[in-house]
């Protein structure tokens, strides 16, 4: 449990190992990764939509937003600072594009990791222009001297810029022109509370309704020229997570598949026979998640069994077990962190199609009962 806050452990400290743009740790190159690859980064700009009338979902979000940037345009004023927080490839970074047009405002786009000293926040800061976004990814591992710069740029619309060392060195006050932060996370819980506060308005992403999905891929499919019929756009939108940066990334390799084997039309056929190429299952895991559950039933009869002997079992770090493989799992009520250790639910058992043991009395997994465990 101790370990919990620290998922991203290998990002925080020094950043040499981070690429600017996402932080891929273990897992980054599956298929149903939710963190933008480089083949992503290149497609997705064609994929953003570009204003809220666009944007599929989150409908609580898009109403709310819509609330504050009228009411801004109203008053004339620059709009309040957002905050959105969700998982990776729910929409944040197409959000904050959406609120710069919305607001026929320029936007500039940093992150929290390039930030390493309150200077380099100072330098962003000074050269904004009056209305202009400042979009700051991951604003959860920007450095503390930074985040404490910002608070007041943030109320105040003024830094201090700090001249000079020691006993000599001096704050000059700098005004700033009215801008709007848009700040991203993906851990609104790792936000200390001062900075939280300072937003005018949070977004909360929620994962996507399958139809929703469905919605995404016709739209993307259509950018693509890619011909999807309903069911075919369905079966997609079953395997991407509830995450349209999955729908998307599937949409691309299926229509790769059609166009080798299927003519270019992507039905429910076509679709189901590339994933299963990729390895991708009807309900989004791919081969570590089923072998992550696979080695629970077969090898542990279920569990509960600890986390580091599945990995082990598994042939996986402990670090790829926990952060990347059962986050999906345990969302989808596939598998149970308890104290005792990782258990399966009866619903694991029915998506390997594999019989649960019968329980025989108070025994311990693996005990009596473990006739029916090496069936199937
Ligand atoms: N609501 C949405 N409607 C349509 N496409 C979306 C939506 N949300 C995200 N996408 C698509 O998913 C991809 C990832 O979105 P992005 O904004 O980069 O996610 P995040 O910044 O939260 O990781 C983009 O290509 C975008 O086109
Ligand atoms: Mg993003």
């Amino acid at each position: 449990m101790n370990r919990d806050e620290t998922s991203e452990a290998p990002s925080t400290g020094d950043s040499t190992a981070a690429p600017a743009a996402g932080v891929p740790a273990a897992g980054d190159e599956r298929l149903v990764a939710a963190f933008a690859d480089g083949e992503d980064q290149a497609v997705e700009a064609a994929l953003r939509p570009k204003d809220l009338g666009e944007f599929i979902g989150q409908r609580k979000v898009r109403e709310q937003l819509d609330l504050v940037l009228r009411a801004a345009r109203a008053r004339g004023s620059t709009a309040d600072h957002v905050l959105l927080s969700g998982a990776p490839g729910l929409g944040k970074t197409t959000l904050a594009m959406i609120i710069a047009a919305e607001m026929a405002a320029p936007i500039r786009i940093t992150s929290g990791p390039a930030i390493q000293h309150a200077g380099d926040l100072a330098a962003i800061l000074s050269s904004l222009q009056e209305g202009e976004v400042l979009f700051l990814d991951e604003i959860h591992r920007m450095s503390r001297p930074a985040e404490e710069m910002l608070y007041m740029a943030m109320e105040d619309f003024r830094v201090d810029v700090i001249v000079g060392k020691g006993p000599g060195a001096t704050a000059i006050p700098l005004e700033l022109p009215p801008f709007t932060l848009v700040g991203a996370t993906t851990r609104a819980g790792l936000l200390p509370p001062p900075l939280r506060d300072r937003f005018g308005f949070t977004a909360h992403m929620e994962f996507y309704e399958p139809p929703e999905l469905e919605k995404v891929v016709h739209r993307s499919a259509g950018l693509l020229e890619v011909t999807t019929d309903e069911e075919g756009a369905a079966e997609i939108a079953g395997r991407s997570r509830g995450t349209p940066r999955i729908a998307n990334r599937l949409l691309r390799r299926v229509r790769d598949y059609a166009q080798v084997k299927a003519d270019g039309l992507v039905t429910r056929d076509t679709a189901a026979r590339a994933l299963a190429v990729y390895e991708v299952d009807e309900r989004g895991l791919d081969r570590l998640d089923r072998g992550v559950l696979h080695a629970l039933l077969k090898l542990f009869g279920g569990g509960p069994v600890g986390l580091s002997t599945l990995a082990v079992a598994v042939g996986e770090e402990r670090d790829t077990v926990e952060e990347v493989a059962e986050p999906f799992l345990v969302r989808e009520g596939l598998l149970a962190r308890t104290p005792r250790g990782r258990v399966a639910t009866p619903a694991a058992w029915a998506h390997l199609g594999l019989a649960p043991p019968r329980q025989s009395g108070s025994g311990a997994p693996g005990g009596a009962g473990q006739g029916g465990l090496f069936e199937a």
